[in-house]
């Protein structure tokens, strides 16, 4: 489980518990999903690639960091992996965004691929899959697949809560991915839905419930 990373900052565990409540409205939930998905971005983005610049502060030369170009790309699993891209875009304004539409099949819990767009130089980015839940792991495992499938080599997962069972499913298949959650849960019931969880996060995000 090294590759495995709980981030339970406090500010993180508070709008967790605020996100999961059942009363919770759908603006009140897309807000805290974006200000959970900032917050653990500052950690997930830790190592990003630096470059050295020569600037000038009103006082003399020097030489500073900033972030090597073409460093990040942030892959939303739709359609509740897009509750989250605000939350990183607002740290990193010039990340590309590439997008995998996937569904779970009700009857088998199975990924279903309906969409893929990527960034053109996606393999030469780290790329953050994000998706509010990972329940059997089923829908990040395939997504992780299919960026290998491209050449990606270079992938994060990051979600907001997740079940034993998904973390293990992740780890076992790609073993070289970090997975950077803000709470790990009990187990699946019987619908493969996380207990406690939070529910259906899309069709909290969207209303469409
Ligand atoms: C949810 C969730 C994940 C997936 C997790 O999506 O957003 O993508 O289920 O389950 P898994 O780990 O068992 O694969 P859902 O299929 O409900 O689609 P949606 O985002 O369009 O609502
Ligand atoms: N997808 C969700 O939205 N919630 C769960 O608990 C499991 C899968």
């Amino acid at each position: 489980m090294s590759k495995v990373f709980v981030l339970d900052h406090p500010l993180i565990q508070h709008k967790v518990t605020l996100l999961r409540k059942k009363e919770t409205n759908t603006k009140d939930f897309r807000a805290l999903a974006n200000e959970i998905s900032l917050l653990m971005a500052y950690e997930v983005t830790r190592n990003l690639p630096l470059s050295d610049v020569e600037i000038e502060t009103p006082m003399c030369k020097m030489t500073g960091k900033e972030m090597a170009g073409r460093s990040l790309g942030v892959v939303p699993i739709l359609r509740a992996g897009l509750g989250m891209v605000d939350g990183i875009l607002t740290l990193v304004p010039n990340a590309k965004v590439g997008h995998i539409g996937l569904y779970r099949d009700p009857e088998t819990h199975m990924p279903v691929e309906y969409y893929c767009k990527l960034p053109v130089d996606a393999e030469e980015r780290t790329l953050i899959v994000v998706d509010p839940m990972l329940a059997t792991g089923g829908s990040a495992v395939a997504a992780i697949q299919f960026l290998k499938d491209r050449g990606c080599k270079d992938i994060k997962l990051m979600n907001l809560i997740a079940a034993p069972e998904g973390v293990k499913a992740v780890t076992d298949a790609h073993p070289d991915v970090e997975v950077y959650i803000a709470a790990l849960d009990e187990k699946l019931n019987d619908h493969a839905y996380i207990l406690p969880g939070l529910g259906d996060a899309g069709d909290r995000l969207f209303g469409t419930k």
